[in-house]
């Protein structure tokens, strides 16, 4: 650990190169599910590799295939970024996940400023992916230039998996990591910069992350659109079917109404239950950052658990309906609704597809409708839960401690990473979530921002983790 003086002497003194190089990368629209931008997701990935491949990394790209879109269209999925730093077989090797991808984001949407173009104000640096997920990736490549300007031996061995679809369900990695396999057989650890801490203040560790199943409820009625004047009262709406098919689904307080769904959560243990104690959360803060007009308990310990460790329902959007601002008397031929519900232990997709379609499909038998009904699910993703008493965590808690000088608390996320479980799976070895950003950065959102103090003590923790990892 003698070097760590130096090592963090210098990322203070490099911080704005590391900003520059993050500027770079936010630049590039890489937003995976727009299909206008995929040619911008393979220049990302060829960014990266290039990033990887100028540090004197051994460098791939692994072609992933191609995308069915539900047009019919096909596009090429862009490449995995497979990185190898650092071949000592006396050292220890840890895999560092990360992705490249981005939501979208339109100034319209509400930004103050261009979302492309990373802009710091008041410290803070606002771009899209400058906190999910570029500016942590970054941050890893800023720790190994740094590293290697000061002449330092790499204490571990590291090899880098960076996707560009994570946005879009992580679409076709799960296969480029089988297909690979024997690339990555000698895994120590896995670390996941990729989410963000449960606060503002103190960092955390995180062990679990809530899996997904995305939902389309498509209902047509007719040939095509009609006037709601001419054959209003004469012909069943699909619309009406839809809507209220949607609103059988989640109570007001968020009780999920699919029957079977409760009965498949893992009970909470005594020792579980105590952890919600210890953890660093003000329920107030928390509703004021979100900005909503209410909360569904105000109870610190039911907030946590319904985020991190009980199923939740959302409903996202209704394809086909009429959405524009004015009055438009029309009668939609076709409607997709969407939702989707995030899962948990021991919920897996096949279990929960069951049980949702069987539930819409009783629904829809109810409501007698002559109008034609289907159910697709998108491509799930599974919840991934671990321990963090290992020897992953305990370096990363150390390395928390040196630069922040507090000990994190453990928490686990909501949100889902889809490939997590696949990588544990895969490696054989244990996985810790390491985030950098703050709760109040705002992924996907109008203005993400990431703390330049975050992102520059970010890489200090990064760097000291490498080194307490191999201690
Ligand atoms: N970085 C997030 C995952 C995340 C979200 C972690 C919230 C912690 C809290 C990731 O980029 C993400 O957005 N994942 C998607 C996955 C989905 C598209 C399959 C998500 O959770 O919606
Ligand atoms: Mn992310
Ligand atoms: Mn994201």
């Amino acid at each position: 650990m003698e070097h760590m003086d130096a090592v963090f002497k210098a990322i203070d003194e490099h911080q704005d190169e590391f900003i520059d190089l993050l500027r770079e990368s936010v630049a590039i629209r890489s937003v995976s599910a727009d299909p206008a931008r995929r040619g911008d997701c393979i220049r990302m990935s060829e960014w990266t590799r290039d990033q990887l491949r100028n540090l004197g990394a051994e460098t791939s790209l692994w072609d992933l295939g191609k995308q069915q879109l539900s047009s019919g269209e096909e596009l090429p999925l862009p490449p995995a970024v497979f990185g190898v730093y650092g071949r000592d077989k006396s050292k220890k090797t840890l895999l560092i996940y990360g992705h490249l991808d981005v939501q979208p984001a339109e100034k319209e949407d509400g930004w103050n400023t261009d979302p492309f173009e990373l802009t710091e104000i008041n410290g803070k640096l606002f771009g899209r992916g400058s906190t999910d997920d570029k500016g942590p990736v970054i941050a890893w490549i800023a720790v190994l230039k740094i590293l290697q300007r000061l002449g330092i031996d790499l204490p571990i061995n590291i090899k880098f998996v960076l996707e560009c679809m994570e946005e879009s369900s992580s679409e076709g990695l799960d296969k480029g990591l089988e297909d690979n396999i024997d690339k990555i057989s000698d895994i120590t650890y896995s670390c996941i910069s990729d989410n963000y801490w449960l606060g503002r203040n103190k960092p955390c560790l995180t062990y679990g992350l809530r899996g997904i199943c995305y939902y389309f409820v498509e209902i047509s009625c007719a040939r095509q659109d009609l006037h709601s004047g001419i054959n209003g009262g004469s012909v069943p709406e699909a619309l009406n079917d839809l809507m209220w098919i949607m609103s059988q689904l989640v109570t007001v307080d968020g009780q999920i109404l699919i029957p079977g769904i409760a009965e498949l959560v893992a009970p909470v243990t005594k020792e579980e239950d105590d952890l919600y104690d210890k953890i660093d959360f003000c329920v107030d803060t928390f509703k004021n950052e979100t900005g909503s007009h209410g909360l569904i308990s105000d109870s610190k310990k039911d907030l946590l658990m319904n985020r991190w460790r009980y199923p939740s329902l959302s409903l996202h959007g209704v394809e086909g309906a009429f959405s524009q601002p004015g009055a438009k008397t029309v009668i939609p031929a076709k409607v997709t609704g969407k939702f989707s519900l995030r899962i948990v232990p021991h919920m897996t997709p096949e279990a929960t597809d069951k049980l949702v379609t069987s539930y819409l499909e009783s629904l829809w038998a109810k409501r007698k409708s002559p109008n034609t009904f289907k159910i697709t699910s998108g491509h799930g993703g599974m919840p991934w839960v671990a321990d963090f008493r290992d020897a992953n965590f305990s370096a990363g808690s150390k390395a928390i401690e040196r630069v922040y000088g507090m000990t994190p608390d453990f928490t686990r996320e909501g949100g889902s990473i889809p490939v997590t479980l696949t990588i544990q799976d895969l490696t054989k070895s244990p996985v810790m979530l390491l985030p950098i950003g703050a709760s109040d950065d705002m992924a996907h959102s109008q203005n993400e921002k990431i703390n330049r103090e975050n992102f520059v003590k970010g890489m200090k923790v990064l760097a000291a983790y490498l080194f307490e990892l191999a201690a």
